[in-house]
């Protein structure tokens, strides 16, 4: 766990709470701690704690700080749900997500009578909405605590509040521009980690709910940044993943503007790290210089993450994403021709309003055209308050399902294609775990982000080694280690 013991120290327990958020919140922890050390010491037990995380990368990364801190008052943390304290870190960005969340919280409330101190908290994206809030008052009077993304930082401090409270402690920020450093933060695994760049998003595609549920765009300090990195370096990462909405607007609102592609120069010159990946980047905001550094780095994946959402202009139009299908091809030739081993992935949605079977065929050409060695499918699911969501012609399911099937069936075949033209060459791989299925195999990550199985052992975790890709099994290698 990467902490601040400096911070640690100067916390007077008698004194009131420091105004110094960051100072503030370990004092938070240091209160909560002596309240479930009282509670162990009563029960004659440990209290375990479960953080369950739905949606993206950015939520993982928030689950990540909260775990730190539950660890730091005094829980031992445990997976799955059979917890003292079950904490959601839910999203809202598809109807299905919120679903899935309402399925958890209904078996934990048959869970809950069988153990009546169990606490129960919910925080993220989905807890922004006011709908959602109203329906967990009313249907599910056993939480104990709600708070949202904006005020993530203060969890050691709302939880203390709950602690004293019968009732249910309920913090909702609509917006924020405080960044919070220090605190404390772990980690998933040993060799990889995100890194925050920007929090929020600014750009207001019709049919997505994020920057109502993150606020508005926020750049890091590219000093806090590099200094979390660093740290993170010596603490055995080699791998970071910089995670944002739209990274390539990065630095943009900060006071000394830096770009992303400075920023990553900066980040490459750090020693002992030796790759580095980022996501989101929104297509309108991919500058030459970005291509440039990408190109030129040693430490960058060969591997771009580009969603493209739609192939129809009028329906990029109406999307709000400010590029065109020509835009978007042109940039994919760009990138090719300057990078020619590079790795697209993409994000396509299918049923947006209005979608004609016209519209989905340019979707079906940029796929082709593009050849991407993933990309993740959607199927438009309507969220209340976004533009889209009052657009007249919805499609109808039968004809998003057979479109979208039509879609998912070439994505794969492509993909298999082009992770078949790697076969037999030897690449470097990140050695990322034992394999699940076989414990004789190993499983290294490449730079292009497709995965390799093969013979090896568990130390070689975390170390970059290089493989022959011996087999292509569509979206996986089996491969084996050649010596240096
Ligand atoms: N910031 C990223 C995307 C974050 S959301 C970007 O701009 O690329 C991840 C993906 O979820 C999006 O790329 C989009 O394909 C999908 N998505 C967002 N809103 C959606 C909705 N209402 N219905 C279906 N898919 C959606
Ligand atoms: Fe949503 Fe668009 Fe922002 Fe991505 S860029 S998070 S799709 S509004
Ligand atoms: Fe979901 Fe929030 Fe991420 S809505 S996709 S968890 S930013």
């Amino acid at each position: 766990m990467i902490e601040n013991n400096e911070l640690w120290e100067q916390i007077d327990l008698c004194g009131e709470a420091p105004s110094d958020e960051t100072l503030r919140q370990y004092y938070y922890m240091e209160k909560c701690r002596a309240v479930i050390e009282k509670e162990k010491a009563q029960l004659g037990r440990t209290l375990t704690a479960s953080v369950v995380t739905f949606g993206c990368q950015m939520n993982a990364r928030d689950s990540e700080k909260i775990i730190a801190i539950l660890e730091k008052i005094g829980y031992e943390i445990v997976e799955g749900e059979d917890a003292d304290f079950v904490i959601y870190n839910t999203c809202t960005v598809r109807e299905n997500a919120n679903l899935k969340v309402y399925g958890h919280l209904g078996a934990l409330k048959r869970a809950k009578k069988k153990r009546p101190n169990m606490r129960v908290a919910l925080c993220g994206c989905m807890m922004q909405e006011d709908t959602v809030v109203d329906k967990i008052k009313k249907s599910y009077r056993f939480v104990n605590l709600i708070f949202g993304t904006h005020n993530i930082f203060k969890f050691a401090e709302l939880f203390y509040t709950s602690l004293g409270s019968d009732r249910m402690i309920i913090d909702i920020w609509k917006d924020t521009n405080q960044i919070v450093e220090d605190l404390p933060s772990e980690r998933k695994y040993a060799f990889k980690a995100g890194v925050n760049v920007m929090f929020g998003c600014n750009n207001f595609c019709t049919y997505c709910i994020v920057p109502y549920v993150r606020g508005r765009e926020r750049s890091r300090n590219p000093r806090d940044i590099i200094h979390e990195i660093e740290q993170l370096v010596a603490d055995g990462v080699v791998e970071i993943m910089l995670l944002g909405q739209n990274v390539n607007s990065y630095g943009k609102n900060l006071e000394e503007p830096i770009t992303f592609a400075q920023l990553l120069q900066e980040i490459e010159k750090i020693e002992g790290l030796k790759r580095i990946r980022f996501m989101t980047s929104h297509p309108k905001d991919l500058s030459d210089d970005l291509i440039q550094v990408m190109k030129h780095s040693k430490k960058i994946c060969k591997h771009l993450h580009l969603p493209v959402q739609a192939g129809s202009s009028r329906l990029l139009k109406i999307m709000n994403r400010k590029y065109s299908k020509e835009d978007y091809l042109a940039l994919v030739e760009k990138i090719k021709r300057e990078i020619p081993d590079i790795s697209l992935t993409t994000d396509i949605m299918v049923g947006f309003p209005g979608e004609t079977e016209e519209d989905f065929l340019e979707t079906m050409d940029v796929v082709e055209k593009v050849g991407y060695a993933a990309a993740y499918t959607f199927i438009y699911s309507k969220r209340t308050g976004t533009p889209a969501a009052v657009m007249e012609d919805q499609v109808p399911e039968d004809v998003v399902k057979e479109r979208f099937q039509r879609l998912l069936d070439r994505v794969q075949a492509i993909s298999g294609e082009i992770a078949k033209k790697d076969e037999n060459t030897v690449q470097e791989v990140l050695v990322e775990g034992v394999d699940t299925q076989d414990s004789s195999l190993v499983t290294g990550r490449l730079s292009n982000n497709f995965l390799v199985h093969f013979k090896g052992e568990k130390e070689w975790i975390g170390s970059i080694v290089s493989v022959k890709l011996s087999q292509c099994k569509g979206f996986y290698y089996l491969g084996e280690m050649v010596s240096e």
